[in-house]
């Protein structure tokens, strides 16, 4: 079948980025999930449901497979499965960029922008500067369906005169009678609301943060009522905060807080919020092998401009204010800002504990910001910065290196933003370092979703909150091998809330209508993990796309079970179920490509909790992703994999005491390609 119909428009003036032609039939080309035809994508925007379509706006670089000249592409879906490809909606003109937002149906046209008594769909975005550090919150119009915008003469209609103020998401609050507009303040971790009465004219409501996770900076917030699972008429609010990094499984992520809205003030439910743990020292026989004390590097040999002829104080020059450091003095590279480099390395010494612990902050840049441990001169561990001043923890197990002659290096290489790194304390001991525990709550354990956020206007009698995520990490987004597209969106998922012991947590689940791909699926019930084994694993799935549902009773206390996703004979994706520990990983160490980044190549946790006797998985594969939803959507994993093979089969097996855990049902069938729509022309290389 052809995934793809050009309806209208020209094709080739699509293809800006090289010379090649999309064709969804691309290695690695997301079958189900939506991807732009060619050209770079990050965050969902603008999502909003009107007249019978679901649109998406996100955002693009229309001129490269690259992070830049970011303007708001568009598609439309009557579905959230069968996406149709419209022209650029919002592009950056006289050097203002078009970054991430909302759009709303003004019903009551309370901005004016409207036609013929017909309501106009209005969007809220930012504007950033490319010439100056500033962003601001714009606004423009659509009387067509979203198909042409109009940007308000007005604009901006929100400045805080701010280098960081982004990510605008306007809800109307019915109560209220007035627009609500969460809004971030990334560098403060902060949530700004505003109200308005008209869209164009905003005054400050309150803030909400720091709270939760706040290594990273804050982005792409959301509050949104969400309703009870079993109990649709009940409702709480839940604030969506995105992280620039510090997520559980590194990077980007998103985090979620639940509490009440009055139309002025959010106030999270106490309830809900983990609990936070203090940071701990390294602990039992400690060895220093660095703190930078007393006004030199004693011993430490540095190369380059980046260290200067001591250690640093504290913050340099402009740098904003650096803490977490132990004593007067640390390393930080921020000597003639970020563009100096260089390596300092400290002499040799014995590993003879069991951890190396030290404190390190700056910029997250995992190829050019390092500190490295050698051993026998071969990098065997390395950690970078969290796009963070504040110096945090960092733990190695060093065991396997007892009795070896180590050194550690700090190394510098980057020269842009956050091209530097902090460091201090590099400690030997018998029980490693750790950091405060944030008490956060998390939306997806998995490496890539960010910046989800929900569809505005979805009719009421439809009942859902849907949302949708930008399926990679700004820790490797710009460099995942794919060609002539960069980055796909998660499935679309409804939200539900559930009361649990430890409060409420969040419940997603994909969109039913993206059963209607599905293609003759099959059915186990009742069965043994063995003998559902042996039905599953002759299974093949040439397309690579396939949705496994399976649920289990009689589970086993400890031990653990393992679905294995097979590409060929050596690359396989492994989902572990660890009933001892209570966790969910997801092991994509072997699943194939992983040479672009240091770090793509790991396993990802997530807690997993018990009740009652049962466990129930979904998993849905595309051909270069893999979303896990466990019991009941209540902890969700996606990853993005890149195998070496379309095809695709599975295992199971079980590693426990006793003969427990049975099957109750396992259903597992191909998703057939979404068909896309081409009716928009994309600008051509500028
Ligand atoms: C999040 C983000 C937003 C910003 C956009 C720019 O991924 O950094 O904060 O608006 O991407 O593309």
């Amino acid at each position: 079948m052809l995934a793809i119909s050009l309806i209208a428009g020209s094709f080739a003036a699509a293809t800006a980025v090289g010379a090649e032609s999309p064709t969804y039939r691309e290695p690695w080309r997301p079958q189900v999930h939506f991807t732009p035809a060619s050209t770079w994508m990050n965050d969902p925007n603008g999502m909003v449901y009107y007249e019978g379509e679901y649109h998406l706006f996100y955002q693009n670089n229309p001129f490269g497979d690259r992070w830049g000249h970011m303007s708001w592409a568009h598609a439309v879906s009557r579905d959230l499965v069968r996406w149709e490809h419209l022209p650029l909606a919002l592009a950056e003109e006289n050097g203002v960029m078009i970054f991430s937002g909302s759009a709303v149906v003004d019903w009551k046209n309370t901005s004016g922008f409207g036609l013929d008594g017909k309501p106009p769909l209005v969007a809220i975005y930012t504007g950033h500067h490319t010439s100056k550090p500033l962003q601001n919150q714009h606004i423009a119009f659509s009387n067509d369906k979203g198909r042409t915008w109009t940007k308000y003469t007005g604009n901006p209609v929100l400045d805080l005169g701010e280098a960081d103020f982004r990510d605008p998401k306007v809800f109307w609050h019915e109560p209220t009678q007035k627009w609500v507009m969460a809004v971030s303040w990334p560098m403060h971790r902060k949530v700004r609301f505003y109200g308005s009465a008209d869209l164009k004219s905003w005054k400050h409501l309150s803030d909400f943060g720091p709270a939760g996770s706040i290594v990273g900076i804050w982005e792409c917030p959301d509050l949104v009522p969400v309703a009870v699972e079993g109990n649709l008429d009940a409702t709480h609010w839940v604030l969506v905060v995105n992280v620039g990094s510090g997520a559980p499984a590194g990077g980007s992520g998103t985090q979620y807080f639940v509490g009440e809205f009055d139309g002025t003030t959010f106030v999270p439910d106490a309830r809900s919020l983990p609990a936070s743990k203090p940071a701990m020292a390294p602990e039992g026989r400690t060895v220093v092998v660095g703190d930078f004390e007393g006004g030199s590097y004693s011993g430490w040999t540095a190369t380059g401009d980046a260290f200067g002829a001591a250690p640093a104080a504290g913050s340099i020059g402009t740098q904003q204010a650096v803490d977490g450091f132990q004593g007067k003095g640390l390393v930080n590279t921020f000597r003639n800002g970020d563009a100096s480099t260089g390596t300092l390395t400290s002499p040799e010494f014995q590993i003879d504990r069991k951890h190396l612990s030290f404190l390190v902050g700056g910029g997250n840049k995992p190829e050019t910001l390092a500190v490295n441990l050698r051993v026998g001169g071969a990098v065997v561990r390395t950690a970078t910065g969290a796009d963070a001043e504040r110096l945090s923890w960092r733990s190695w197990d060093v065991s396997e290196f007892q009795g070896k002659a180590a050194r550690l290096e700090i190394v510098d290489n980057a020269t842009g933003g956050w091209g530097h790194l902090n460091a201090d304390q590099f400690v030997l001991s018998d029980t490693p370092a750790s950091n405060a525990q944030e008490g956060a709550l998390w939306a997806d354990y998995g490496s890539d979703f960010y910046a989800g956020v929900t569809w505005s206007d979805v009719p009421a009698r439809d009942r859902r909150t849907l949302w949708i995520g930008w399926m990679s990490n700004w820790t490797y987004a710009n460099d995942v091998p794919t060609s002539p597209w960069r980055s796909a969106m998660s499935i679309p998922r409804v939200l539900r809330l559930r009361d649990t012991p430890n409060g409420w947590r969040l419940l997603q689940k994909p969109i039913h209508e993206i059963q209607r791909q599905l293609d003759s699926p099959d059915r186990l019930h009742r069965s043994s993990v063995e003998d559902a084994n042996a039905w599953l694993s002759p299974r093949r799935f040439p397309g690579g796309v396939v949705d496994l549902e399976m649920t289990m009773d009689h589970l086993s206390p400890t031990g653990s079970m393992t679905l294995e996703c097979r590409h060929g004979t050596n690359a396989v994706t492994k989902l572990i179920v660890d009933f001892t520990r209570r966790e969910l990983r997801l092991d994509r160490t072997a699943s194939g490509r992983s040479d672009f980044s240091r770090t793509f190549a790991a396993v990802h946790r997530a807690p997993l909790r018990f009740f009652g006797e049962e466990l129930t998985l979904r998993v849905l594969l595309d051909t270069s992703s893999i979303e896990v939803f466990a019991q009941g959507g209540e902890t969700v994993m996606t990853d993005l994999i890149l195998p070496p093979t379309k095809e695709v089969s599975f295992a199971l097996s079980l590693e426990v005491p006793q003969r427990s855990c049975r099957i109750t049902s396992l259903t597992v069938g191909p998703l057939k390609p979404a068909p896309v729509k081409m009716s928009g022309i994309r600008p051509k290389t500028p």
